[in-house]
């Protein structure tokens, strides 16, 4: 990636006239430098959202409000046809601005309806619009674009995106497999609503987030139309297709569930499943109320890929999960989805929140108190792996779903829980999920909430947990 250009004060209250003079300016300079870039500084948007650890994800200079997916997946050829209809907003005037989208080819490219210059660039596709679009302005994006999408390898070794399975697809995206199979603002800051209109051979079915608005068959295929109201950060969007057991039922909260099961896993699947409605009672007891319309799972059959994910109201797994995985995806959708990241460096937001989730689970349940899995894991020795790296700052992308992350970061939890008591406690974890609800938060915000909660200072202790080299040591 090229090192990001110092772009010019641009006031974005600018009157028209004034900021078309100002326009003209970096055009004006980059001729006096003779930088050869194919559009002036400050008016294109930048390849990257610029998180460190995945710098080329997301992009800058606008913001997708709704991206509307049509998609056609041949299973047998795995072949992927689709069209992507973003309707985005200008947080800046743009002359070229980029998409994540990873393989595939695209055959076109439209800009409020007038075809739009394109090229690739690795995992970017760059977009010229035929006039530049000026800040604040609403605009639409149709790329149209099939091929076979091939997963990702993240640094951590894992398969990410679309991961083709026996009977159809695996289909995730955290952090960075989003642009597998769709163009994408693809970095959590950037939150959107979904259409999905996703047709598959007869036989086959294809699940993505929110609620099924219909399916109809017609010569041999199937079209899933389903629809995601709440802002989704393009990594939990999903469109796994396989054979699946179809059940669906509402709760008595009104929560909306469809699970999609794989025959093969159905019957490991059938008592944790049965279980999802009172987890997330508990869950909505401890956390506030649940965040989404819809619920669910997808469980699938896909030996290779090593890891569930919290898909927007519908996590999905890669075999029949055990109930302490079903308690964390659920948990996920206070915190990680419906209070998403800005950062990946912030992850353990995420995964120390759905594992201390577990620990809470067990300790109401029968099962270890969360002490008993805090002493367990305090005993390791200095040298342990899980002393590594602190869960606040993981240092890469190769770390964020380390041990450190989800256990250390659990950790800090017990730790922040110990100190304040559990009434305090309960009631920051409500108030994180509750205050962020449908947006974002950063770690030193929840240091802050935590800390006007219980009106004690908190600040070296967290930091301690979360941001401290090697073990910490105990007081
Ligand atoms: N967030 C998932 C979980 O709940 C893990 C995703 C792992 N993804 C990966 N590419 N390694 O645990
Ligand atoms: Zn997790």
């Amino acid at each position: 990636m090229t090192p990001p250009r110092r772009q010019p004060v641009r006031r974005r209250t600018a009157v028209l006239p004034r900021e078309a003079v100002l326009a003209a300016v970096p055009v004006a300079l980059a001729a006096l430098i003779g930088a050869a870039g194919p559009a002036a500084a400050g008016t294109t948007g930048t390849a990257g959202a610029g998180d460190p650890y995945f710098p080329l994800s997301g992009n800058g200079g606008y913001h997708v409000r709704h991206y509307g997916l049509t998609l056609r997946y041949d299973t047998a050829s795995r072949r992927l046809d689709g069209t992507a209809v973003l309707t985005a907003r200008a947080t800046q005037r743009l002359t070229r601005f980029d998409l994540d989208l990873s393989g595939l080819k695209v055959t076109g490219v439209t800009v409020d309806r007038a075809a739009a210059a394109f090229r690739r660039d690795g995992q970017e596709l760059v977009v010229t619009p035929r006039r530049a679009l000026r800040a604040g302005r609403q605009f639409r994006v149709t790329v149209a674009y099939h091929g076979t999408p091939k997963p990702v390898t993240d640094p951590d070794g894992s398969p990410d995106g679309w991961i083709p399975t026996d009977d159809g697809a695996f289909v995730a995206g955290e952090p960075q497999g989003a642009m597998t199979w769709f163009p994408a603002n693809s970095h959590p800051k950037d939150k959107s609503s979904y259409d999905f209109t996703i047709t598959v051979p007869e036989g086959r079915t294809a699940v993505a987030g929110g609620v099924l608005l219909g399916q109809h068959t017609a010569h041999g295929r199937t079209t899933f139309r389903w629809r995601e109201t709440r802002p989704m950060a393009a990594y939990l969007a999903t469109a796994t297709v396989g054979k699946f057991r179809v059940e669906r039922y509402t709760t008595p909260d009104g929560v909306q569930v469809y699970n999609a099961v794989d025959p093969r896993e159905a019957s490991a699947a059938a008592p944790v499943l049965k279980k999802l409605p009172s987890v997330l009672a508990w869950e909505s007891k401890l956390f506030g109320p649940y965040p989404f319309p819809a619920a669910g799972a997808v469980v699938d059959h896909a030996p290779g890929v090593g890891y569930a994910l919290e898909t927007q109201t519908r996590p999905l797994y890669d075999s029949a999960p055990g109930l302490g995985t079903l308690v964390h995806e659920s948990a996920h959708q206070w915190f990680g989805d419906s209070v998403s990241l800005t950062a990946w460096k912030d992850i353990w937001l995420n995964e120390g929140f759905a594992t201390y989730a577990e620990w809470l689970y067990a300790e109401q349940h029968g099962g270890d108190s969360a002490q008993k899995s805090f002493d367990a894991l305090y005993a390791r020795p200095a040298g342990d792996p899980l002393w590594a790296y602190p869960p606040g700052d993981p240092g890469s992308g190769a770390n964020i779903f380390g041990t450190p992350v989800y256990a250390r970061g659990a950790m800090a939890l017990h730790e922040l829980r110990r100190a304040v008591g559990d009434r305090d406690f309960f009631r920051i974890l409500r108030a994180w999920a509750t205050g962020h609800r449908g947006g974002h938060g950063t770690t030193a915000q929840f240091v802050r909430l935590a800390e006007q909660t219980s009106g004690k200072r908190l600040q070296p202790l967290l930091h301690t947990w979360l941001y401290g080299k090697g073990k910490p040591n105990r007081p």
